[in-house]
């Protein structure tokens, strides 16, 4: 990769996602983290999307790239908070952003959706992201709004929740009922943050979908618990219940992914297994 030690802020570096994308980004860029109350290093800047001044912080940091990957609730939290992050990105507009959005921008009625597809949110995270990415796209021309669906595995030396709730409950003997009708694209976390930067490389500039292949829940859980060493004799396959709001196939296509970085994401098993990139 070019050596340019351009200068990037993630804000949300502190989280899951944000954690990887600085690990991948300090290898050959000069980068900045925010967090909003829980540092995981000395030198992350303290920020609150919806309450404190960009400028300030943009002053401070001068980044050309701006990562969002802080997780925030837009609709939950109200319109106040709408009209702040709308300001956050005007103020942005003349910078690369990269937005991490979700697959939570689809209803999950058909499943492999496209970035052409349009977004037909169900829930209010998923509307929290379309109304996000919207406003990416209206205020910011030099943008990439990134899709991924499920992350998984080590960042910041801590397994995913998901998968870290399932083996802790199976290490105790516990029965965890997955759906095997519910649909995702999971992708290791850190290969998810290795494939952004490659795509920013390219200076791709639109919407792209960056995950893995489809599969059930339970698959899923299946396979990662068996790469992990877990007895998965506790897993049990259950059925999506008919209306009750699941969201039952959000998997993504990555073709265009794919013909971006000319590769394949790994399965599950191998990215568990395979540990020489751990967070
Ligand atoms: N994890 C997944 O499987 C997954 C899948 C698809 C998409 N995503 C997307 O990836 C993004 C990051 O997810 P994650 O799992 O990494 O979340 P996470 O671990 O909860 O991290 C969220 C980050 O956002 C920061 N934050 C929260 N509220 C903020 C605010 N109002 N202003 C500024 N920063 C704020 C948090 O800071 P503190 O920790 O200090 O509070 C933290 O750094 C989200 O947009 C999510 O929708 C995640």
């Amino acid at each position: 990769m070019q050596n340019d030690m351009k200068t990037v802020l993630i804000v949300g570096g502190s989280g899951f996602f944000g954690n990887a994308i600085f690990q991948a980004a300090s290898e050959y860029l000069n980068v900045f983290e925010t967090h909003k109350s829980r540092p995981i290093r000395k030198a992350s800047i303290k920020f609150d999307l919806l309450r404190d001044d960009p400028d300030v912080l943009l002053d401070k940091v001068n980044p050309q790239l701006i990562v969002i990957a802080a997780h925030f609730e837009p609709m939950l939290v109200g319109h106040s908070a709408r009209e702040r992050a709308k300001s956050f990105l005007q103020i942005c507009r003349d910078r690369r952003i990269i937005y991490i959005s979700s697959d939570a921008v689809f209803d999950g009625r058909r499943g492999l959706y496209s970035e052409k597809d349009p977004v037909s949110p169900d829930s209010d995270y998923g509307k929290g992201l379309a109304f996000m990415e919207d406003a990416v796209r209206g205020t910011c021309s030099n943008h990439i709004v990134v899709r991924p669906s499920y992350l998984f595995g080590f960042s910041m030396g801590r397994l995913d929740s998901r998968l870290e709730t399932t083996r802790s409950r199976l290490i105790r003997g516990q029965d965890v009922s997955l759906f095997s009708d519910m649909f995702k694209s999971p992708l290791e976390v850190n290969e998810a943050a290795a494939i952004i930067l490659e795509i920013e490389i390219l200076r791709f500039t639109g919407t792209v979908h960056v995950a893995g292949h489809r599969m059930s829940v339970f698959d899923f859980h299946r396979e990662a618990m068996q790469a992990l060493g877990v007895s998965t004799r506790h897993l049990v396959a259950e059925q999506v219940p008919p209306n009750q709001g699941f969201l039952r196939d959000t998997s993504l296509s990555i073709r265009q992914m794919m013909s971006l970085i000319d590769r394949s994401p790994r399965m599950v098993s191998a990215a568990l297994t395979d540990r020489e990139n751990p967070s």
